[in-house]
């Protein structure tokens, strides 16, 4: 069943067309809970999507309903407050005047006092001890204000939860580990998530469903691996991580290319196509009979991994990562090995 529908949104700032007819359904898993990424460049429309969602603005036309309940059609919308929707911010947007307890509690019923053993539970779920209830926020790092900003959304029990771009500010060692510990906390208390990002990676490993946002239109949805394998566009794929695009002529399930013939995931086109590889999986070998050649143009190590630059036989270059552990040298002649599919667009991309 679908717990939040998004169907046919447009809203307009001005001139702008943030968002053009956008439909998004987000169902809930066996456990409670699910997690949806919605990803794409600034100003594609994530924020927007997100602000109507929470209720701080509505939209022009279309609908949204959370739960069978609806939450707003057209410019007439539920009051934010009432919507239990949990949002947190890029800055967390902590009241800097008040302290940890009291920027958790606020929105509670009842007085500090009454709500001092739920604020001890809620820092307890976030992971901070209770020793920094009293502190205020210019005396937490980023991550703590994040983790007091996220206790303060989670303090009202929400439906849904709506992160957009909370872990931006963070380095990336600290985003990781906060990104892993807010999807555990948030699976674990059964709520619905949507995380707005630009970080690809951050979209991919953080959901089960993913969202791409383009000039206020949803390019596509599925899960991880689907988007990243089989996205719909060059665009797309270049979005979600490096990409080898490369033309090609299909037959029967194979793609001949600049890289030899490829085993293609679409055994039912036939003719020019351009195909996708990620670049893990491509890596180099030492030349042998009959293998795909190419002379390694430039080779920039960078400890676990190196960036190499090919020139394939086709005279076309190839830019592609490998392991540094296997970094070739310069002007070496290499074989190509491709593992996996090659995945072929549809055709007028
Ligand atoms: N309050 C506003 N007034 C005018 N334009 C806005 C406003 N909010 C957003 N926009 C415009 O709408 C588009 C989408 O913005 P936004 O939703 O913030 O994108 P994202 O979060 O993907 O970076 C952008 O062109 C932005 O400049
Ligand atoms: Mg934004």
């Amino acid at each position: 069943m679908t717990f939040l529908g998004i169907d046919h949104v447009s809203k307009r700032y001005g001139t702008v067309l943030a968002l053009d007819g956008v439909s998004l359904g987000v169902s809930l898993g066996v456990a409670a809970g699910s997690r949806t990424a919605i990803v794409g460049p600034s100003g594609s429309g994530k924020t927007t999507l997100l602000r109507l969602i929470a209720g701080f603005e509505a939209p022009d036309t279309g609908r949204i309903v959370l739960d069978g309940e609806l939450l707003a059609d057209g410019a007439a919308a539920m009051p934010a407050f009432r919507r239990g929707v949990g949002v947190v911010m890029q800055d967390g947007a902590l009241f800097p005047h008040l302290d940890v307890a009291e920027n958790i509690g606020f929105g509670l019923p009842g007085n500090l006092r009454g709500q001092a053993a739920r604020i001890a539970e809620l820092l307890g779920m976030v992971g901070l001890p209770i020793a920094m209830a009293s502190r205020r926020p210019d005396a937490l790092s980023g991550g703590q204000q994040q983790r007091v900003a996220l206790a303060r959304a989670l303090a009202r029990k929400p439906r849904l939860m709506l992160l957009d771009e909370p872990f931006s500010a963070l380095d990336t060692g600290l985003r990781a580990a906060t990104r892993k510990a807010v999807a555990t906390l948030l699976a674990d208390a059964g709520i619905a998530t949507i995380l707005v990002t630009h970080d690809q990676t951050e979209a991919l490993s953080f959901a089960d469903q993913v969202a791409v946002m383009g000039g206020g239109r949803l390019l596509q949805v599925g899960a991880p691996r689907e988007l990243y394998l089989r996205p719909l566009t060059p665009m797309i794929a270049s979005f979600l991580g490096e990409a080898i695009i490369l033309p090609a002529t299909l037959a029967d399930g194979v793609a001949d290319c600049a890289l030899g013939p490829v085993a293609v995931d679409d055994a039912r086109r036939q003719g020019a196509a351009d195909i996708l590889l990620r670049p893990e999986q491509v890596s180099l070998a030492a030349p042998t009979p009959g293998a795909a050649l190419a002379q390694v143009l430039d080779c920039d190590f960078a400890g676990p991994a190196c960036a190499v630059t090919l020139r394939l036989q086709s005279g076309e270059t190839v830019a592609l990562r490998q392991p540094g552990i296997a970094a070739p040298d310069i002007g070496a002649t290499v074989a190509i090995m491709v593992h996996g599919t090659a995945h072929a667009f549809a055709a007028g991309d």
